[in-house]
């Protein structure tokens, strides 16, 4: 197939490419940052700049590539401050998923493009009752964090349309496997705690098991919904000390839930003390998903750990 991947010099997109062309599908990915085409390029895929915010920009690219599928993996977290308010820290990658994702499925609808794929979230969205692991079924919180009730009425939107339209939304896990990672230095510098009895339930990806995902996905008729998460979500206390163990970074301090609300927020104290996990059973299932890194404990030794060290696909290539 033809494909479009938007946001293809991203973390995710930069292993995605490669896995696309494996498939034997013919990429043009975009790029948002000048000096980003270099690493498309390099990975054998063709480039053009494209800033999704930007609908006359959006429909001419569509119009003009004529993809049999797009792809969306846009977002704008890169170098971003983490603030008490997440919908602040997530801002621009809200508009990403809101008018970005409806500028793309417009183009997408007039070009007619049979496939669309694009990038959701899973972790921490599911409703904070019952059981810890979450079903694509199962109600997303109706209450979410005052802070971060933008960024969730965005993704809730982007999974919406996508799947009015026909596609399908991956809710990933929290990406993991990149040299870049932005838990990393919090974690090397002691300075992502448990919080209270850190029972809230996290579910993880290595970023080459959520590509692979993806290409799966674009062979399935949509619409669909699937959450792309390994096989262990876990309790943040579980998973945090291995984490900073497969680092090398000495163990994670303990916080008490108040003294985490007085200085990161409520937001903070929901993630790390009740919220739900995802379960993969029906990415598995319906796609014939298989993760290389079932769970986080193999996997964040795998990329972490002194054997797993590897530079990421953007690093060291060719700016431009
Ligand atoms: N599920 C998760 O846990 C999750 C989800 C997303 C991101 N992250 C992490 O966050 C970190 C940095 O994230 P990031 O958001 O910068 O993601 P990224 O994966 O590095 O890049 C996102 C992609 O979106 C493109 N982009 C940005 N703004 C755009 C716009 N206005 N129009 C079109 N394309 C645009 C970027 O282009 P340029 O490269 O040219 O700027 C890039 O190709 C990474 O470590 C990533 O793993 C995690």
């Amino acid at each position: 197939m033809r494909v479009l991947v938007v946001g293809a010099s991203g973390a995710i997109g930069t292993r995605l490419v490669p896995q696309l062309m494996e498939h034997g599908h013919e990429v043009t990915g975009t790029y948002r940052s000048p000096g980003h085409a270099g690493r498309i390029r390099a990975l054998g895929a063709e480039a053009i700049p494209l800033d999704l915010l930007d609908a006359g920009a959006v429909r001419r690219a569509v119009l003009d590539t004529r993809p049999e599928a797009i792809i969306h993996q846009a977002t704008a977290l890169a170098n971003i401050r983490f603030s008490r308010s997440l919908d602040r820290s997530f801002a621009a990658t809200n508009r990403l998923r809101t008018e970005g994702t409806d500028t793309l499925l417009a183009a997408a609808r007039e070009a007619g493009v049979r496939r669309f794929v694009a990038q959701s979230f899973a972790s921490y969205r599911y409703a904070r009752e019952g059981g810890m692991v979450k079903t694509e079924d199962d109600p997303l919180d109706p209450a979410p964090p005052a802070a971060a009730r933008e960024t969730n009425a965005a993704m809730r939107h982007l999974d919406q349309a996508v799947t009015d339209a026909g596609g399908v939304a991956l809710r990933y896990g929290g990406f993991y496997g990149d040299p870049d990672d932005g838990l990393i230095g919090p974690v090397r510098k002691r300075q992502f705690p448990i919080v209270g009895d850190g029972a809230g339930v996290s579910s993880w990806i290595h970023l080459d098991d959520a590509a692979a995902a993806t290409v799966l996905a674009l062979g399935h008729d949509g619409p669909g919904l699937y959450n792309i998460v390994d096989d262990e979500p876990a309790p943040v206390r579980e998973w945090l000390p291995v984490l900073a163990d497969a680092l090398g970074a000495p163990p994670p301090r303990h916080v008490p839930a108040w003294l985490a609300r007085l200085i990161a927020g409520q937001g903070a104290v929901i993630m790390g003390t009740q919220s739900r996990g995802a379960s993969n059973a029906k990415a598995r299932r319906e796609l014939g998903w298989t993760p290389r890194y079932p769970t986080w404990r193999q996997g964040f030794t795998a990329a972490y750990g002194p054997a797993g060290q590897r530079p990421s696909p953007a690093a060291g290539r060719p700016v431009l």
